[in-house]
């Protein structure tokens, strides 16, 4: 059962929340970027610089050996957290990133070959993208799309379609960046593993800081995760793969740490994971994740997911409710988790930012790093906000005022919410994806649209901003003679 009182209490412990922005509460709202860090993971940050610092894995000394085990002790930790027994496959990185770039550097160039396929869902940020983009340039290996539903669900028969190509890697996120949606992992592995032999690559970068993580119970062949979006620090991610895999792989970086013999004409590498983990490694970035870990599992994923669909069901009526505010994604609160993506009257999502900035509010605003899943859904990009374990309900009311003062600072946006979906379908239909209030105040409000019904009249909240999903499109609406008038006029 959720315990909101256990959540207020553990607001507490973020020193940052405490500050002010132009007088008001500072309100975060951007955790999908970035969390906060809470007090113990800060102390144990720096009671270790204090006292325990020293270089791994080299020094005979105590202070060395001490720093070793703490290191050590740390990958055990995250091992435990991620439901990982063999905890040697756990391989520190810098973040999810060099964890997708060290599987397709290494994995992907040892085994794609031309005219091979590489799955992926269009929705994928850049990080767990532009990698096998790369590599099937590189390879002249073929990328096989997963589409999105009208609800920013992944497709499924889209992900058979792309199965029947049999591909050689499918990469994709747990949750996304963008609408929050959780795929179902096991079912998708299921459906893979039924269509032929795959490596399965998850981006787990949204879905380890919110949902219960057992990759027993995930079933890939790879996972990658960043410390800094659960409460860890920046600069320390991992990279988990079966052993048989990590084992049979080309190393990714050479260097000191990594190597088990050099002589002059060649040289052998270390076991998991120094194999892998070449250099001085962030030591105590790994040593702030594994007390992340420890402050996330004393709370309990359970109550951390419980907490976050208790604020995701209040952002999304209080949301509702606001004139000209439209959601993206499911608006089922099991669907999704982490981000709630929303447009707002057609003003551009860096207008609705630097106003919410103003109130103290931060949030994201762009495309998130998911380019081609804009470019899908006609938007040049959002207003993102992400909830973590120290938000509460009075954020998201200052997120919902905070919203009214931008309608207050955009007057001349005249769209109800009706129109909004009305709008953004003139806008897309005629091939003029520019996300802005131009398109507004020409007058396609008051004539054009005045007889379509909105989005949500039509019961599907995500049809408003994907037109090229929306099957049975009408014809394009010449924009050519509407007069453009700029918003501040
Ligand atoms: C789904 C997803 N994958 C990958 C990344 C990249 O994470 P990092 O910048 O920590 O490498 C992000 C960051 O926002 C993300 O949301």
């Amino acid at each position: 059962m959720y315990d909101e009182e256990l959540f207020a209490k553990i607001r507490e412990d973020f020193p940052v929340l405490k500050q002010k922005v132009n007088g008001r509460p500072l309100t975060y709202l951007d955790s999908a970027a970035s969390a906060q860090q809470p007090e113990p993971v800060i102390e144990e940050v720096c009671s270790f610089l204090r006292t325990s610092y020293a270089n791994i894995h080299r020094g005979l000394y105590d202070l060395s050996e001490n720093s070793t085990r703490l290191y050590d002790e740390a990958r055990q930790t995250v091992a435990d957290f991620i439901g990982v027994r063999d905890t040697p496959t756990v391989i520190f990185t810098r973040n999810t990133t060099e964890s997708l770039n060290l599987i397709a550097y290494t994995y992907g160039e040892a085994n794609i070959e031309e005219g091979d396929s590489i799955a992926l869902p269009v929705l994928e940020h850049h990080s767990n993208l532009v990698v096998w983009q790369q590599l099937a340039l590189r390879k002249k290996a073929i990328l096989r799309w997963i589409e999105i539903k009208p609800d920013g669900t992944l497709d499924l028969d889209s992900l058979d379609k792309a199965l029947s190509f049999k591909p050689k890697i499918l990469a994709f996120a747990w949750v996304s960046n963008v609408f929050g949606t959780i795929n179902p992992v096991q079912e998708i592995v299921r459906r893979a593993r039924a269509s032929g032999p795959v490596t399965i690559v998850l981006d787990g970068a949204q879905g380890v800081p919110h949902l219960k993580t057992d990759l027993k119970e995930l079933g890939v062949d790879f996972f990658a995760f960043s410390g800094h979006k659960m409460l860890g620090p920046t600069g320390i991610g991992c990279l988990w793969g079966r052993r048989r895999l990590l084992e049979k792989m080309p190393a990714f970086l050479f260097g000191g740490s990594m190597i088990s013999s050099v002589k002059r004409e060649k040289s052998s590498w270390d076991v998991l994971p120094n194999k892998f983990e070449a250099g001085t490694p962030n030591i105590s970035g790994a040593i702030g994740l594994a007390a992340a870990c420890r402050y996330l599992s004393k709370i309990g994923m359970d109550q951390v997911r419980a907490h976050d669909q208790a604020l995701m069901s209040y952002a999304i009526d209080r949301l509702n409710d606001v004139e000209g505010a439209e959601i993206l994604g499911p608006l089922d609160v099991t669907e999704r988790c982490g981000a709630l993506s929303f447009y707002f009257k057609g003003l551009h999502p860096h207008d609705i930012a630097t106003v919410l900035a103003k109130e103290g509010v931060c949030v994201r605003a762009g495309h998130h790093c998911c380019q081609p899943l804009m470019r899908d859904i006609g938007m040049k990009g959002t207003t993102r906000a992400s909830f973590y374990v120290y938000n509460n309900f009075e954020d998201i009311d200052r997120l919902a005022e905070a919203l009214g003062q931008v309608g207050k600072i955009f007057p001349e946006s005249p769209c109800s919410p009706g129109c909004a979906g009305n709008r953004l379908k003139v806008m897309v239909q005629s091939g003029h994806h520019l996300l802005g209030p131009v398109c507004c105040s020409s007058g396609c409000c008051q004539n054009d649209c005045s007889d379509m019904p909105s989005s949500r009249a039509l019961g599907n909240t995500m049809d408003s901003c994907s037109p090229t999903l929306r099957a049975g499109r009408p014809e394009p609406i010449d924009l050519t003679n509407i007069k453009i008038t700029p918003l501040n006029k």
